[in-house]
């Protein structure tokens, strides 16, 4: 099936009012899982590869395809997305590979050089008809750590407005007390900036840090406004789970990419039953 954009695949949510997962890959079983866990679910699904854990330029490419090959043979709908991208010509790189869809990631920058830089993504992007998500406010942590440290700065709702004027982002994430990877405490999410958010902008919106939320929070989130999430910790946790418990009792590689790859299907598939996207594909 062809890719769609992130603009396509969040406009059925938002009408629908679900979200759309998005996992962040970084080899080929884990796109394999995503992508089982999508169709098994009939589920649009987003396939992203971050630019934290791309590594070398050669790297980046060779996983920038494994991500669009998976990515195209689906039977469900998916976008590829370049996540947390602020390397320009990373940007461009994975482009021109095929993505559908980029982040640029200037949620710590300050504002203004956070909207000159996510013009230019936007300027690029249009031309190989891609989509771009843009960031205001800072989601802090980092993905995969036992614990995220939480350096968030909450999303001022006027300037998400402005942005979203000066930019003409496609998405807009937000940070509304998610970290990225695990939580010392439960978090306790600003529901009420969340809306009013929702209420001024009418980008759809982006929640990142979805890792060790409950399915309460979920629940408020997507009510509240939110179109897609990202999940990265809790998948590859699972993996590692696998790894100690199961894998520890024998078996060679191949059993070992096997299972892992089966305990990450199910945690991605789990997810999408809790965002509400089973059976929209
Ligand atoms: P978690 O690792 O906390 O799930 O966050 C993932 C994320 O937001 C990637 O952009």
């Amino acid at each position: 099936m062809a890719l769609v954009t992130l603009s396509e695949i969040l406009k059925d949510a938002e009408k629908n009012h679900y979200a759309v997962g998005m996992f962040d890959i970084h080899n080929l079983e884990m796109a394999s899982a995503a992508v089982d866990a999508a169709e098994e679910e009939r589920s649009p699904i987003i396939l992203a590869l971050a630019e934290v854990h791309a590594g070398s330029v050669r790297q980046l490419q060779n996983l920038a395809d494994v991500a669009v090959f998976c990515g195209r043979r689906a039977k469900v709908p998916v976008a590829v997305h370049y996540d947390h991208g602020q390397s320009i010509p990373y940007i461009l790189q994975v482009l021109h590979r095929g993505f559908t869809s980029v982040m640029l990631d200037g949620s710590a920058w300050p504002y203004r050089e956070n909207v000159e830089k996510t013009r230019e993504a936007v300027r690029l992007a249009k031309a190989f008809g891609a989509s771009v998500e843009g960031e205001i406010g800072h989601v802090g942590g980092s993905e995969g750590e036992v614990c995220g440290e939480d350096n968030s700065c909450y999303t001022d709702p006027e300037e998400a407005k402005a942005f979203c004027e000066e930019t003409q982002v496609d998405a807009l994430a937000v940070a509304i007390g998610t970290v990225h990877g695990n939580y010392r405490k439960a978090p306790c999410l600003d529901l009420p900036r969340l809306e009013k958010i929702h209420a001024m902008v009418e980008t759809p919106l982006v929640l990142h840090g979805g890792s060790g939320l409950s399915e309460e929070d979920f629940r408020n989130c997507i009510r509240c406004g939110i179109s897609k999430i990202n999940i990265y910790t809790e998948v590859v946790q699972s993996a590692e789970k696998a790894l100690r418990t199961d894998c520890m009792k024998g078996g060679g590689y191949l059993d070992i990419l096997r299972t892992t790859t089966n305990e990450m299907r199910g945690t991605i598939a789990e997810k999408l039953r809790l965002f509400g996207s089973a059976g929209r594909a």
